[in-house]
């Protein structure tokens, strides 16, 4: 939905008022209606307490428990927002406004100001171009207000409508089907939001990508009858100290390839471009924002389908980086256009590289949906990146990289293999990657558990989520 930033709300003109309210702490500054209401109604703020009353203004109201003030969590209420959020819907409300009367742990006023506009501008999401048979009337346009009294309101607000949209652009481009996002449609949707935002994009196609001599890229794309594409995204302000290359995976569908995978799920492989859409996301976002660092997006896009010209176990096939990998599972597809991307990258000189990637299924039974992946060659970017995350709600577990690992890709006929079987499977293709970096500051977020939600959540709706663009944003402003 529409989001703004208000210090003070026009009750007369909300259609309905959303106000958070935790265990042990419900006596903050309230206006005197929801004082009122709060008081008739007994309302403790329990965590599974919710009530809604009528009024003139606002004409409804309703009051939503957090439990214990000393538990509150980012991830939790961002579930009591979305839960407002999806109520306002589900009561056709077309001007809701939102109190979350407290900060955030770590957070000050303002910058839980913007995490609560982030939640709610969210919480009525739905990928819903493709349904022509709409069951509820019409979709009315919703538009809601944070409310935060000491806070510069303006700023936040366009703060927090650049944060929204950008998230929305990865959210549009994740669940849109693998017939309409194909790799040069994905390259397109780069190349209009570039010029959106005003930011330099080069599509290279295949043609140049053969000149380029990326191996991984067109092993992988070889079954496919769409062409592959290479897109490179360049935001750069004039004053900016530090340069970032950030690098996504964009595989448009995963069947596997000639490793073919099971039936069950593999709908859920046109997600398999969701760190490509992170990046793409990103750029938009620090455009929008203007920060001051310069950033690369570079991403790599194919899909990855058997055929009868399609790249099979045992090829061995010579890399950009003039390395050469045995491939011993088409599926392992991810780390091989992403080696081609991050030795591109490499060669820019940035300060950090950041990789996004829907890698491993190793990495989703490991960590589940709670917690991104982060491998990384440098300790200090690592523990940055884990506070940005802390900071945004957006989990990240590190996990090893060591070389002792090497082992397990370790290959008779060429420089490594693609796959290190089973065990440890995300640190091997952690480690994989590593081989093609040529950066001392590079962190690889492996998303393939985190970019979307198999089925809907309190947190959040099924499907794409826009993983990847807070805790980067974070990260970048801390530089
Ligand atoms: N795209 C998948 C990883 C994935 C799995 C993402 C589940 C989201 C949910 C990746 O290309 C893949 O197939 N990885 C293989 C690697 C293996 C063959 C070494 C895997 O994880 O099984
Ligand atoms: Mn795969
Ligand atoms: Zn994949």
């Amino acid at each position: 939905m529409q989001i703004d930033v208000v210090r003070e709300p026009k009750l007369s003109r909300i259609d309905h008022l959303f106000v958070l309210l935790a265990e042990g702490k419900v006596d903050v500054a309230l206006p005197e209606s929801v004082q009122k209401a709060l008081r008739d109604a007994k309302f403790e703020g329990r965590a599974d307490e919710s009530i809604t009353v009528l009024g003139t203004a606002p004409r409804k109201l309703t009051l939503i428990g957090l439990g214990k003030h000393e538990a509150l969590t980012h991830r939790g209420v961002r579930a009591a927002i979305t839960a407002a959020g999806r109520i306002g819907k589900k009561h056709r409300d077309a001007n809701i406004a939102l109190l979350f009367p407290y900060s955030l742990p770590g957070l000050d006023e303002s910058q839980t100001a913007l995490a609560v506009a982030d939640a709610l501008a969210q919480s009525d999401y739905k990928y819903d171009p493709f349904i022509t048979v709409k069951k509820e009337q019409k979709r009315i346009a919703m538009h809601g207000s944070v409310i935060a009294p000491g806070v510069d309101a303006k700023k936040l607000t366009a703060t927090a409508r650049a944060m929204s949209e950008a998230i929305q652009t990865v959210r549009d481009l994740g669940n849109a089907p693998p017939n309409v996002i194909t790799p040069s449609e994905l390259a397109s949707k780069a190349q209009e939001m570039a010029k959106r935002v005003g930011v330099k994009c080069t599509v290279h196609n295949k043609r140049d990508i053969v000149r380029l001599k990326m191996g991984g890229l067109l092993a992988v794309n070889r079954g496919s009858v769409e062409e592959p594409r290479f897109v490179v995204l360049e935001y750069a302000p004039p004053k900016a100290k530090k340069h970032v290359a950030l690098v996504g995976k964009g595989i448009t569908f995963d069947s596997g390839g000639i490793s073919l995978k099971p039936a069950e799920k593999m709908e859920e492989m046109k997600f398999d471009m969701c760190g490509a859409a992170a990046v793409i996301g990103i750029v938009e976002a620090a455009a929008k924002l203007k920060l001051p660092v310069k950033v690369t997006g570079i991403f790599v896009t194919t899909d990855n389908v058997p055929s009868g010209s399609a790249y099979k176990p045992s090829e061995i096939i010579t890399m950009m980086s003039g390395k050469t990998v045995e491939v011993v599972n088409t599926d392992a597809e991810g780390r091989m256009i992403l080696a081609d991307a991050l030795h591109y990258a490499s060669s820019l000189k940035p300060d950090h590289i950041l990789d996004y990637a829907t890698l491993t299924g190793a990495c989703v039974v490991a960590l589940g949906g709670e917690a991104a992946g982060l491998f990384s060659n440098n300790d200090e970017l690592a523990q940055k990146l884990i506070e940005s995350g802390e900071r945004v709600g957006e989990r990240l577990w590190r996990m090893p990289a060591w070389d002792e690992y090497k082992e397990l890709i370790r290959s008779e006929w060429a420089d490594m293999k693609n796959s290190g079987g089973r065990w440890g499977g995300a640190i091997t293709a952690a480690v994989f990657l590593k081989e093609f970096v040529d950066c001392p500051s590079w962190a690889h977020l492996d998303i393939a558990g985190t970019a979307y939600a198999e089925c809907e959540t309190p947190r959040e709706a099924r499907g794409a989520n826009g993983a990847g663009v807070r805790v980067t944003i974070d990260f970048l402003r801390s530089l």
